[in-house]
């Protein structure tokens, strides 16, 4: 598999052709970017532990049968993934209020959220990613009902998965978002699940172990991760 020319960069990540027209190479940088890319800061060894946390889960999600874009680890900080046609949405499941939901209804961070929430964003940081629904997703043909649906299930089923897998390390899965691509007519998740785009809570003390550490300055962002990382089983060396 040969590395071809540079497709985009995003805040955090670059993307790469290669002689293959159905793969990618995901470069997962160091940059953490908050606020729709209005801050963006270098975390050493965030790319790698990004790249091995989401080859990890990745792989526990296509396991339990749910279709991901990852194929394998390419290097510390790269991984060969299928190309998509990416949907400009995100998905986001909530399992205890936190973040937007907190600022937009009021709700006190902390509260349980059952049976958990499912919200469309707008994948448009210029328009700071608005909250969407699927009426809009039709009528601005950002995807058909058929992929609304997938999303959807998809996205629940990921959270059956990964809510377990972290109660099983002693997490709590607040809430994270998706995103999902076309691949030859089916819905496959693309992107990434990392800590940052998931918030992340000790279950016993409620610390913050995500990027919510980054955007409200608590420091230790990486140190952060590792930890998740280490109570994962996923291997950094
Ligand atoms: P952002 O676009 O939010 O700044 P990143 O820095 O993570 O995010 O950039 C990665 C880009 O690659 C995103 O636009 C994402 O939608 C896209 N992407 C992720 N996985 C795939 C894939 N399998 N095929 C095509 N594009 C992908
Ligand atoms: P929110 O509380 O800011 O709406 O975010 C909900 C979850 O989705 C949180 O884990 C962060 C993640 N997220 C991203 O990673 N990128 C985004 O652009 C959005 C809107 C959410
Ligand atoms: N929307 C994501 C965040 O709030 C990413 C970004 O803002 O760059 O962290």
């Amino acid at each position: 598999m040969e590395k071809r020319d540079e497709l985009y960069a995003g805040k955090a990540k670059s993307v790469y052709l290669t002689d293959n027209p159905d793969e990618l190479i995901l470069f997962f940088r160091d940059d953490t970017s908050a606020f729709d890319g209005e801050r963006i800061e270098q975390l050493a060894r965030k790319g790698e532990v990004n790249n091995k946390f989401n080859a990890f889960i990745m792989e526990k999600l296509a396991a339990a049968g749910i279709p991901t874009h990852f194929k394998s680890l390419l290097s510390p900080q790269e991984s060969i993934v299928k190309k998509l046609d990416m949907l400009p949405v995100e998905c986001v499941v909530r399992n205890i209020a936190a973040g937007s939901l907190c600022k937009r209804l009021g709700v006190q961070e902390g509260l349980d959220i059952e049976p958990p929430t499912f919200e469309f964003f707008l994948k448009n940081d210029e328009l700071h990613d608005p909250m969407i629904n699927e009426y809009h997703i039709r009528a601005f043909g950002w995807g058909t009902d058929k992929q609304i649906e997938a999303m959807q299930s998809l996205t629940f089923s990921v959270n059956q998965v990964l809510k377990a897998l972290f109660a099983e390390a002693g997490l709590l899965l607040v809430d994270y978002k998706l995103e999902f691509g076309d691949f030859h007519g089916e819905m496959v998740l693309g992107d990434e699940f990392t800590p940052d785009g998931c918030r992340l809570w000790d279950a016993e003390t409620r610390k913050k172990l995500d990027k919510d550490r980054f955007r409200q300055g608590l420091g230790g962002v990486v140190e952060a991760y590792e930890e998740v990382a280490h109570r994962l089983g996923v291997d950094l060396s």
